[in-house]
């Protein structure tokens, strides 16, 4: 049994991580924290439906108090919000699950240049693992921090891994089209979301997912992401192109080979968020446009779970040495 804390217990990905820990066998909620300006709230005030279930006070965060009460914190805050903690908390001797962007790139000049600010900690960018256990399960296990993927890049490294792997496509001309339910974007941003709408926005590679993926994946992307009228759930659509004759069946088999003994990721006809909502199953379904012999990955996951917090307990489960789909299924 461990002993862990949730750092922004009010965010979507805070919910979702109470959500999916409080029912977890090996784990004890022992401490929720936020921006509570001075006051505490019952977590049942701020989530009614835990009432009877979770017991215990969301609090002002106090690091050092924080750090004296859990074995592993989960940090679900906004990036530079993140840094600071995440450092203290490291400095503390503590095990850290960060789910912002803050220690995910590798190269504090690149996190500087995409985020607009300085990094307090570069040093400890090259500590934190990047926490997709699919391509670092190993070293996931022996981590003090992670760095929990972006959502977006979530989808899109699942679905982009074994053909670049395998080196079929063309890695400097890969087209994704990716789209999100509101929840993608947090909870200010849903409480100011008024009429149904779906756009496209950061169009023209800016937007700050883009370093994430080619920095795991080692190829040049065009992503445009979108967003569309639902709560929750992410499809990703990629293109590639070709670089030799391979059939449709033949690219399938090497999907399921990568993926033969990975719990959460599903090779499937198609890929549709409604069959991953509110679950941490990545599904990838494969197709040839036969015209263009251009290869059409789609990827679908729950934005906040796959996406954020079930990938947060994936890692934590890793990490603690538990069985990896604990809480999960
Ligand atoms: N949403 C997703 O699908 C998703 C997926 C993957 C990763 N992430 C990442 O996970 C993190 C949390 O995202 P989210 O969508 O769950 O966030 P969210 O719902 O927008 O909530 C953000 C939380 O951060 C708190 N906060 C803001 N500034 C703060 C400060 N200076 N000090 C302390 N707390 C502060 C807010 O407090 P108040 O309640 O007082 O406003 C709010 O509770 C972000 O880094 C995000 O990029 C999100």
């Amino acid at each position: 049994m461990i002993n862990v804390a949730i750092v922004g217990a009010k965010s979507y990905t805070g919910e979702e991580l109470i959500k999916i820990l409080y029912k977890h066998p090996n784990v004890k909620i022992v401490s929720l924290s936020g921006r509570m300006q001075g006051t505490t709230k019952h977590i049942c005030e701020i989530y009614p439906y835990l009432k009877g279930k979770v017991d215990i006070l969301c609090e002002d965060i106090n690091e050092k108090k924080i750090a004296e009460q859990s074995d592993l914190i989960f940090t679900a805050l906004p990036h530079k919000v993140s840094m600071e903690m995440v450092t203290k908390f490291y400095n503390f001797g503590k095990k850290v699950i960060d789910l912002s962007a803050d220690f995910r790139l590798k190269d504090a000049e690149i996190y500087e240049k995409w985020y607009e600010s300085k990094h307090i900690s570069p040093e400890l960018l090259k500590k934190a693992v990047y926490g997709l256990p699919e391509l670092y399960r190993k070293k996931i296990k022996k981590a003090t921090i992670i760095a929990n993927p972006g959502c977006y890049p979530t989808t899109i490294i699942l679905g982009c891994y074994p053909v670049l792997k395998e080196k079929i496509v063309n890695k400097k001309s890969i087209i994704i089209d990716s789209k999100s339910g509101i929840s993608g974007a947090g909870r200010e941003f849903v409480k100011t979301y008024h009429s149904p709408n779906t756009y496209a926005y950061k169009i023209g590679g800016i937007h700050r997912h883009i370093p994430e993926i080619e920095q795991e994946l080692k190829c040049l992307i065009t992503f445009t992401p979108h967003v569309i009228p639902q709560e929750r759930g992410m499809l990703s659509t990629i293109y590639f192109k070709l670089k030799k004759s391979i059939s449709e069946n033949e690219i399938i088999q090497i999907y399921k080979k990568y993926y033969e003994n990975e719990p959460f990721v599903r090779i499937v006809e198609s890929a549709q968020t409604k069959d991953v909502e509110n679950t941490n199953y990545c599904n990838i379904a494969i197709n040839i446009d036969k015209r263009t012999n251009n290869l059409v990955i789609t990827s679908a996951i729950d934005n906040l779970v796959k996406g954020a917090s079930g990938q947060a307990v994936q890692n934590m489960n890793i990490m603690s040495g538990f069985d990896e789909e604990e809480g999960l299924i």
